[in-house]
């Protein structure tokens, strides 16, 4: 289980380096804010993780930056036009995704008040093009919901914690991974930090070839990293990026 994981150690380094690094949309949870400021933050991080699906951080920034002047309110956004998106998406590919938030604009406005859902739960089922994942990144961190997330990048930092190298694509390994990630962010004061940290840290540390585990917060509860050189390759024969330092 991952019961014995450093959350705080985890947190600890997300708030030092790798905090913000000029994402637009990673704004510190203010507890203060009332529904209406939630889910305007749950605008910005819906637009950022749907951009962010297919394209680098360092591509998106600009794209989200335009984005956010042209439609800076979900209803700017639901009172637009496909030709007006798809002129701010271009160069970003995968236009499916830009007619989607534009669909997805205009149900909330036509039938939810102008408002995106505060729960994970709803913003799956009423929500087109939101999965799991993206419901559980924009609720943990627009409204600190304690929901888990599970990207590619998550999934492989999860799995080297656990040292489970069943493939990451099996229902059964699935299953494990969501839970352990649920886990992690149960009972968390900061759930959207917790999240962010394990997509950052999945990302920029726990990388498919040479994890930077010197730099990793988790290494000492990694079960990946304790058995590095005391196992051979062959236990990670099926996931083969998960070999550790
Ligand atoms: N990729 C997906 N979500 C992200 C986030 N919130 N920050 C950085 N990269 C991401």
């Amino acid at each position: 289980s991952v019961a014995h994981i450093r959350r705080d150690a985890l947190l600890a380094w997300y708030a030092g380096v790798h905090a913000h690094r000029g994402m637009p949309w990673r704004k510190p949870y203010d507890p203060s804010f009332n529904a209406d400021d939630r889910a305007q933050r749950a605008y910005e991080v819906w637009v950022s993780e749907i951009m962010l699906q297919q394209t680098q951080v360092a591509t998106v920034i600009p794209y989200y930056n335009r984005w956010m002047t042209a439609f800076p309110t979900i209803k700017h956004l639901a009172n637009s036009n496909i030709d007006t998106v798809n002129g701010l998406w271009k160069g970003l590919g995968y236009y499916s995704r830009a007619a989607r938030l534009l669909s997805g604009a205009q149900k909330v406005v036509q039938d939810l008040n102008g408002r995106l859902p505060d729960n994970a739960k709803e913003m799956e089922s009423l929500i087109p093009g939101i999965g799991r994942y993206t419901a559980g990144a924009i609720c943990s961190i627009a409204y600190n919901e304690q929901v888990p997330v599970l990207d590619g990048n998550v999934n492989r930092l999860l799995s080297r914690v656990l040292a489970l190298h069943s493939s990451p694509k099996l229902k059964a390994t699935l299953d494990i991974l969501w839970s352990a990630a649920q886990a992690i962010v149960k009972d968390a004061s900061a759930a959207g930090d917790v999240n962010q940290a394990l997509i950052e840290l999945g990302s920029t540390v726990c990388k498919p070839k040479d994890p930077n585990c010197k730099s990793c917060p988790l290494a000492p509860s990694c079960s990946a990293h304790q058995l590095a050189g005391s196992v051979s390759d062959s236990q990670w024969s099926i996931r083969p990026e998960l070999s550790p330092n």
